[in-house]
């Protein structure tokens, strides 16, 4: 059974609650079976993430990865595709020390759960996110998974099946809710943005808006996979939040999850 978490409980450390961070809060309350997610990119003016090569592309400034930290700091797990991790070896560390050294002393983990989104276990062992910084580990593989793979995984990580040919993503996030975690920061890629907002698992989106053009046809945009195929599918953003942050622009975004009647059953997972 999951617990249900009122405003108070999101709120431990009573900080003053923003107008902004109220909505979040009670988001949660009405979505108890999973945690608040929200995803966070960077993205060129033309929407790409990434250039053609798939190679990680500097599209932010300091104060961008600054607010990235804290969004980090503040999440109870990190999630990444197994795209992202083969393409840019992040480590998902919280960089600040003063942050790390706040969470120890809530008694957490210096960093985030981190969750890889990996249907054959394709990660490799010496990924920085299996081994760089304390922390809680999970690779969740589908059952197409070889058995020597989630064994290799399973010296690094808790590897949890889920799913048949990909990763069930309302069940890893439901499982992820009784384990506490009430709060998933995504941070890429392309294909697993799209899986999660197509099936209305996301709440909010922060896109920071670099002043760069990447272009390419087959570069990475914020949201890949099929995409929606009609119009009454598209899915309806609110804006919250606007901010002009070093070269470029933050925007904070609300998902708005109601599902179009004639497409309830036919959500794209992939
Ligand atoms: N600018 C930014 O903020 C930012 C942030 C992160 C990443 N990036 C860029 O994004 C690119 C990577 O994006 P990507 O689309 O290639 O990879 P991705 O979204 O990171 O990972 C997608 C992969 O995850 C696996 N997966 C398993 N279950 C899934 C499910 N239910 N839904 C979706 N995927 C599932 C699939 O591989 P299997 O079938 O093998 O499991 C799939 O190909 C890189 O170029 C990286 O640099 C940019």
């Amino acid at each position: 059974m999951v617990k249900f978490i009122t405003l108070e409980d999101y709120y431990t450390e009573q900080e003053p609650i923003s107008s902004e961070d109220k909505v979040e809060a009670q988001h949660e309350q009405e979505q108890i079976e999973k945690p608040f997610v929200f995803i966070n990119a960077a993205m060129s003016a033309d929407g790409k993430i990434a250039t053609i090569q798939r190679t990680q592309t500097r599209i932010s400034g300091i104060k961008d990865f600054d607010r990235v930290d804290a969004l980090r700091a503040e999440s109870d797990a990190l999630m990444v595709g197994v795209g992202t991790v083969l393409a840019d070896d992040p480590s998902l560390t919280v960089k600040s020390q003063k942050r790390r050294e706040r969470r120890k002393r809530a008694g957490m983990d210096e960093n985030p759960w981190r969750i890889v989104v990996d249907s054959k276990a394709r990660t490799p062992s010496d990924a920085e996110v299996l081994n760089k910084g304390e922390g809680k580990r999970i690779v969740a593989v589908s059952e197409q998974a070889i058995v020597e793979d989630i064994g290799r995984l399973g010296e690094k990580a808790e590897v949890l099946v889920c799913g048949q040919t990909e990763v069930d993503l309302k069940r890893l996030l439901h499982d992820l809710a009784l384990r506490g975690v009430r709060k998933v920061m995504v941070e890429g890629g392309a294909r697993l943005n799209w899986s999660l907002l197509s099936q209305r698992l996301v709440d909010e989106i922060y896109t920071f808006v670099g002043n760069l053009v990447i272009g390419g046809d087959s570069a990475p945009t914020l949201v890949d996979g099929r995409g929606f195929d009609t119009l009454e599918a598209l899915l309806k953003l609110q804006l919250i939040r606007t901010e002009k942050l070093d070269e470029g622009i933050l925007l904070r975004w609300r998902v708005v999850n109601e599902v179009p009647k004639a497409y309830e059953n036919d959500h794209e997972t992939a």
